[in-house]
């Protein structure tokens, strides 16, 4: 029952110390030296005011979304079109139900996920190969492609959920729409090929850590999304490995971070990577995210995917095998949050 308050039940109980189950290994806490982190290098940023004006301006911004995904996996968007309203309030939802009473919090409470629509919880992988667990919790709603009735969601969150899904929804559109012409294609084919089906966000709060050199907020990752859409408030401590090094997402206040996930680099055949990525623990907090995970729906397990026809070559064969969605799934669930690339299984 302890574990139905999560890490935040922890916090308010005022341990002084971090349990051991947090602790992180060895190997990855050497990961965590500063002399690794490289803060002067910056992810691109990239303003989408100007993707309906003309061809030439859209083409611009095309050009930059296609420098991200292949050499980045992430980029932050201002000028998105998600207002500013809309995106403060859903953090306030997110802040709301998990400061609610913990007795309200765990009738939402459950490790099954098959059936609901709503799910709270901390470490969906607490019993799978992961080394270690996450200082942080997690409630998240399925909301496409059979979005939930109210009365499914908690009243906390309710009508932020619904209100900024519909806006996440539309930029996802048009992300999808960008990927594909980045990829040379026609703008609907990404749409075609199933990658807005599914929809799920994960709403996350990371309590304060006593002890943060010792856990992480969450382990080391790639994402099991065709595409991302990620916003996170000011406390920092998202970190992506590029070329070797961590280096921080800083939070820009209104922008949305935007990363390709395992999905999108399986069809692309690695032309678009989907880059691993962690965030540390913090004295300070709570820190509230938000990750909108576009994927093919979960309903859709059968669906086959591999490197697209459209993609591959004599000179550029396809790097992986068919996999259903089911296969890949079951995997990331079993395997957890143990640090390794899910996507090099299928290699
Ligand atoms: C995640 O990648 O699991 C969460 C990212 C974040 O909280 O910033
Ligand atoms: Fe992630």
């Amino acid at each position: 029952d302890e574990t139905k308050e999560g890490v935040k039940g922890l916090v308010d109980a005022k341990i002084a110390e971090v349990p051991r189950i947090f602790h992180v290994p060895q190997a990855s806490l050497t990961e965590k030296k500063p002399s690794v982190s490289v803060s002067d290098l910056e992810i691109p940023i990239i303003d989408f005011a100007s993707v309906h004006v003309d061809t030439a301006s859209r083409e611009a911004v095309v050009e930059k979304v296609k420098y991200a995904a292949e050499k980045w996996g992430f980029f932050q968007v201002i000028n998105h079109g998600v207002p500013l309203k809309v995106l403060e309030e859903i953090q306030d939802g997110v802040r709301r139900f998990h400061e609610e009473d913990p007795e309200v919090k765990k009738e939402y409470f459950t490790r099954d996920n098959a059936n609901k629509k709503f799910v709270y919880n901390s470490n969906f992988d607490l019993y799978s190969s992961s080394p270690s667990v996450n200082w942080r919790d997690t409630f998240t709603c399925y909301l496409a492609p059979f979005p939930p009735s109210p009365e499914e969601l908690p009243v906390t969150c309710r009508d932020a959920v619904f209100e900024y899904s519909k806006h996440v929804m539309s930029l996802g559109g048009l992300l999808c729409e960008l990927f594909s012409e980045a990829l040379g294609l026609e703008s609907e084919i990404l749409k075609s090929k199933g990658c807005l089906k599914g929809l799920s966000m994960l709403c996350h709060y990371y309590p304060p850590c006593p002890q943060p050199d010792l856990t992480l907020g969450v382990s080391k990752h790639s994402d099991n999304s065709f595409l991302t859409v990620l916003l996170q408030d000011n406390i920092g401590g998202l970190q992506i490995l590029h070329q070797d090094s961590w280096v921080d997402v800083a939070p820009l206040p209104g922008a949305l971070v935007i990363n390709v996930g395992d999905f999108l680099q399986l069809i692309t055949n690695d032309k678009f990577v989907s880059l691993e990525h962690r965030v540390l623990a913090n004295r300070q907090g709570p820190r509230i995210s938000i990750a909108c995970f576009f994927s093919s729906s979960k309903h859709a397990n059968s669906t086959v995917y591999g490197p697209m026809k459209e993609l591959v070559s004599e000179e550029n064969p396809p790097k992986y095998r068919d996999i259903t969605i089911k296969e890949y799934t079951e995997g990331y669930f079993k395997k957890g949050l143990d640090g390794t690339s899910h996507l090099l299984n299928f290699r």
